[in-house]
């Protein structure tokens, strides 16, 4: 079910009738099926729903990480899957921010060097990328900890400069699958606020995969996926 929240193109994020169909073994997996949703920009979405449903492959297609079987994503307009392989990971690299679960943090390089790379990967000088990468952990509040590698942070902590690492980029689209799945509650709920009040401040979208209704109803869209979603997944 398609709800139309802006004219056509000046959503950050637009999926229509993405399918996506897996063979295992003899037997066909289809997460979902004719799957349509948008988002403004600075706007925020939860994506709930059982484990196993399809939550992390709905994410994958929507950050050019899998091909959808049918459909298409759109990017601030730009059809994700028109796109050489070539093409859409720079587009990614560009205009999209990933936190996941498990921080996903290079274990030997130091929160500096984490959130910097990004801008070193887009080829920035080293020292404006490191400033840059400072002014966010500051953000986030980790100025004291700029030093340290991911093995001296706590899980919040580590979090924190994934949220930093998703954001230095500037981008349009912030995809969190579970990013407060592995924390304890109050945690969760530091991470959880940090994670929505800066994607908003830097009028990102934000994709929001969470296990926990509290923090789905804090969002300003909810997509309830069940099995077979499409037909029977609704965007409120
Ligand atoms: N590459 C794959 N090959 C076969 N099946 C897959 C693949 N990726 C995911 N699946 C299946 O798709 C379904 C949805 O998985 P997933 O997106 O990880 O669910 P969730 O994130 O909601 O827990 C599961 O049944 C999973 O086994
Ligand atoms: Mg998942």
């Amino acid at each position: 079910m398609t709800r139309v929240l802006s004219p056509e193109g000046s959503a950050v994020l637009r999926a229509v009738g993405l399918t996506r169909r897996y063979l295992d073994g003899p037997r066909e997996v289809v997460p979902f099926h004719n799957l349509s949703l948008e988002l403004a920009a600075g706007q925020s979405l939860a994506v709930i729903g059982p484990s196993g449903v399809g939550k992390s492959t709905l994410l994958h297609l929507l950050g050019g990480l899998d091909k959808p079987t049918t459909g298409q994503v759109f990017i601030e307009g730009q059809a994700l899957y028109e796109l050489s392989d070539a093409k859409r990971t720079l587009l990614r690299n560009q205009k999209l921010g990933f936190v996941y679960q498990f921080h996903h943090l290079l274990e030997e390089c130091s929160a500096l060097e984490n959130v910097a790379m990004p801008l070193l990967i887009r080829r920035q000088p080293k020292a404006e990328a490191l400033d840059r990468a400072a002014q966010w952990l500051s953000k986030v509040g980790l100025e004291s900890r700029l030093d340290h590698p991911p093995s001296r942070l706590s899980g919040g902590e580590r979090q924190r400069v994934a949220i930093a690492r998703a954001l230095v980029n500037q981008p349009s689209l912030v995809l969190a699958d579970e990013p407060t799945g592995n924390l304890d509650r109050e945690t969760a709920e530091r991470v959880f606020e940090l994670l929505v009040t800066q994607c908003q401040e830097a009028q990102a979208g934000l994709v929001i995969v969470t296990h926990d209704l509290h923090f789905a109803n804090r969002c300003d869209q909810r997509f309830a996926m069940t099995s077979h979603s499409g037909s029977g997944s609704s965007q409120a």
